[in-house]
């Protein structure tokens, strides 16, 4: 049985029930993201059947916490821990002669639409878009591997407009542009939760490679193959890699496109890729997600460790939980032993300045379930008064992602602490005696 990437991923959903096949003929167009959008990205399903395409689709992979979780072999309470631990001692990949991603090569009279059923998911998105794909680069200056998400729009032929919003990236991209030199890519499908957690590490906070990182979290080095077509290297049981160069001195417009927080990204100029090679497994599934908050989740996740590791030095930091309503990025509840009084005011600020994605933070103490809404709501309208308890940062930097911030350049940036006074037993929670042990099948 193979260990890593999307064949291992399937044998694993399908021994814990977590895979929903669907054998009904699907349109690429619109139809499936609807099914995928009904179950809220968090539900893996399968399409065996696409219309008008030889691809099968799997999308919703790793929008749900508890699968996610499962298949990057943590739990909510060491999770954090691992993640760093993986960043501090990364570990050697493995490269090898051939793979699976080897069994069928296509380097002449590309069309990229008729190889692949990319698809089209909202009215107004101005064509397809490759959602889930990873894309791979090589560090010009350190040789590092940097892996990242990007979505990449479909245009004619073998030519993919790309966003690439990250500081690194662009920087390096902007660099070699002005040498009149292009940057080699891969775009890499069908890969698993590790892939994924690894490629939304910060390269610009950490500077690692993200192929030794993703060997540490995985516990055994990533198999790797080399391109066909340029020297990157790219997972041997990677269902389709995509080959090309970010080309020097070319843009084409990009968008609209129906984003992250359910708005359309306005249309732009961007870079485009000039696809030189397509290699696929027989019998290939291609990976989709719906835009795009199901892979979202491995991006909020590094997050919640950031957040987790910088106040730890502040106050006693126990969970940090950044909201899939907030899109993964804008909205953290973090709980706090508070043994002082101030400390949940230091950890808003701490948490606020933190990156500039974060525009709303709850402090709450630690006998509540951050996960739950209804817990923080409790807190807020039972622990807090809005004159002392809520901090307002006017004019901050914010994220094009989110629309209000656009209106003004800057976003505003809110603080609330929903922490109980110290040592104040008006704030002692009622509590039966022996509750949480309790063995409701019992008593029916
Ligand atoms: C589903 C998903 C889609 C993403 N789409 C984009 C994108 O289109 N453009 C972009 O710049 N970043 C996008 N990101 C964020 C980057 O993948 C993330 O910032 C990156 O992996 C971190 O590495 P970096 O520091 O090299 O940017 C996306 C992330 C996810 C999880």
């Amino acid at each position: 049985m193979e260990r890593q990437m999307l064949r291992n991923t399937i044998d694993k959903l399908k021994k814990t029930g977590d895979l929903l096949e669907c054998n009904k003929e699907v349109d690429y167009i619109y139809e499936m993201g609807a099914v995928l959008k009904y179950f809220q990205n968090k539900k893996p399903i399968l399409f065996n059947k696409v219309k008008a395409a030889n691809m099968r689709t799997i999308g919703g992979l790793y929008g749900n916490r508890n699968i996610l979780f499962d298949h990057l072999g943590v739990n909510k309470d060491n999770r954090n821990y691992r993640f760093m631990e993986a960043l501090v001692n990364p570990k050697p990949y493995k490269i090898f002669n051939s793979g699976p991603i080897k069994e069928n090569k296509i380097t002449s009279n590309i069309d990229i639409q008729k190889i692949i059923p990319v698809n089209k998911f909202n009215g107004l998105d101005s064509s397809s878009f490759i959602t889930a794909g990873v894309m791979v680069i090589k560090d010009p200056q350190t040789g590092n591997f940097h892996t990242s998400v990007r979505r990449l729009q479909v245009n004619k032929g073998n030519s993919l407009s790309a966003l690439i919003g990250s500081f690194k990236l662009t920087n390096d991209f902007l660099e070699l542009e002005r040498q009149g030199k292009s940057l080699d890519v891969a775009i890499v499908l069908g890969y698993d939760a590790t892939f994924l957690l690894a490629s939304q590490y910060s390269s610009a906070t950490y500077g690692v490679d993200k192929y030794e990182l993703d060997s540490s979290l995985r516990g055994e080095p990533l198999e790797l193959v080399k391109c066909e077509t340029n020297d990157l290297l790219v997972p041997a049981h990677a269902e389709i890699v995509i080959e090309g160069k970010l080309v020097a001195g070319k843009r084409e417009l990009e968008g609209p496109f129906g984003e992250l927080m359910g708005y359309y990204g306005r249309q732009a100029p961007h870079p485009i890729i000039e696809v030189s090679a397509i290699t696929y497994r027989n019998n290939p599934i291609y990976q989709t997600a719906f835009p795009c908050e199901e892979e979202h989740l491995t991006n909020g996740l590094i997050r919640e460790m950031e957040l987790y590791y910088y106040l730890k030095n502040i106050v006693d930091v126990r969970d940090v939980y950044v909201t899939e309503g907030g899109g993964y990025r804008f909205n953290a509840v973090i709980s706090i032993k508070q043994k002082r009084i101030g400390e949940a005011k230091s950890a808003i600020l701490s948490a606020l300045g933190l990156n500039k994605d974060l525009k709303q933070v709850v402090i709450v103490d630690d006998d509540l379930d951050i996960y739950w809404e209804r817990e923080i709501e409790w807190a807020i309208t039972s622990r807090c008064q809005a004159s002392n308890d809520i901090v307002i940062v006017p004019g901050a930097l914010g994220s094009s992602l989110e629309p209000s911030h656009d209106l003004r350049g800057l976003t505003d940036k809110i603080g609330i602490d929903a922490t109980k006074p110290i040592g104040n037993e008006k704030f002692e929670r009622a509590m039966i005696p022996g509750f949480e042990n309790i063995d409701i099948k019992k008593y029916f």
